[in-house]
């Protein structure tokens, strides 16, 4: 069966942007010219996912105005004979078909994905967390993970290999074997362990592709780190029933769920766009020239 939906967990509350994100949601923050929710929303669509379901919470309603027609706008920009940009809003409201489900406490990732249960709970689907932005027009991530998944079955985990430095802020599988150059068949992870703990330097990165076994033990999932539901405990014990893949994707990553790893997203981004990069060159050349 062919995988077309992609869950969204985005109820965080956005502690580490505030006070920006106080009323904004912090996925409504802007990457160069579009919300971070955006690349995610657009990299699940070129992967095939046409089903998107967002979960929400409070003050995310943004979220659901930026995917939905705003007919003023529309008719304002029509009337103004603005064409290009009335239809560049047209496309953003007919991307995908966007669902919206309420987490109502904020009880874990885990428990944000077990909120997907009622439209997912008898195939394969994807999942993405929105702060971590792939860049890979030609081979979105999403897709990547899905083609494992079409030729070796089971649940498929996007990897990267980190820094010991930065092992702690991520979940980190331990790999039994590789199946071929950069495809780990996975048969333990912890959720951001200490260095010393930690099976390998293999960090989970936010895309995955879930069996919906995955409901069954989140319905039982005890918390664990931060007190919180964590789905990566769930996929601990799903790595000891069904396969479970690890997949060192390629592409890039820009981690926008800090504010520096937004900011360097950003002008790292902002260089590479013909009138942006001069931009900021001047600015930078500027500042060093004082
Ligand atoms: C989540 C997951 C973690 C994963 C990370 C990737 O953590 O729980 O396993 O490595 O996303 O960004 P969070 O960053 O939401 O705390």
């Amino acid at each position: 069966m062919k995988i077309t939906k992609c869950v969204f967990p985005v109820a965080g509350l956005g502690t580490r942007f505030l006070p920006v994100t106080k009323e904004l949601a912090k996925e409504m923050l802007p990457l160069v010219n579009r919300p971070i929710i955006s690349y995610g929303v657009e990299e699940a669509v070129a992967s095939g996912c046409n089903e998107i379901i967002m979960i929400t919470g409070r003050a995310k309603r943004s979220i659901e105005d930026y995917f939905d027609r705003s007919f003023e706008l529309e008719e304002m920009l029509k009337s103004r004979g603005k064409v290009a940009l009335y239809e560049k809003m047209l496309k953003i409201a007919n991307m995908a078909e966007i669902l919206f489900v309420r987490q109502r406490q904020p009880l874990g990732l885990g428990h944000a994905v077990l909120c997907a249960e009622p439209m997912c709970k008898n195939e394969f689907f994807a999942v993405a967390l929105p702060d971590d932005v792939f860049i890979n027009p030609e081979d979105p991530v999403i897709a990547q993970l899905i083609r494992v998944h079409e030729k070796m079955g089971g649940s498929v985990i996007a990897l990267e290999e980190v820094e010991p430095q930065n092992v702690s802020r991520y979940g980190i599988v331990k790999s039994q074997f590789e199946v071929e150059p950069g495809i780990h068949k996975i048969v333990d992870m912890v959720e951001k362990p200490l260095l010393e703990e930690a099976p390998s330097n293999l960090a989970i990165m936010g895309r995955y592709v879930l069996s919906p076994k995955i409901f069954e033990l989140l319905h039982n999932q005890q918390a664990g780190t931060g007190g919180e539901i964590q789905l990566t405990d769930s996929l601990k014990t799903l790595c000891s029933q069904e396969p479970v893949w690890g997949v060192v994707f390629k592409g890039r990553r820009f981690d926008c769920g800090t504010q520096k790893g937004w900011l360097s997203a950003n002008v790292q981004l902002a260089l590479e766009d013909p009138e942006l990069r001069a931009v900021i060159l001047d600015v930078v050349n500027k500042e060093l020239n004082q």
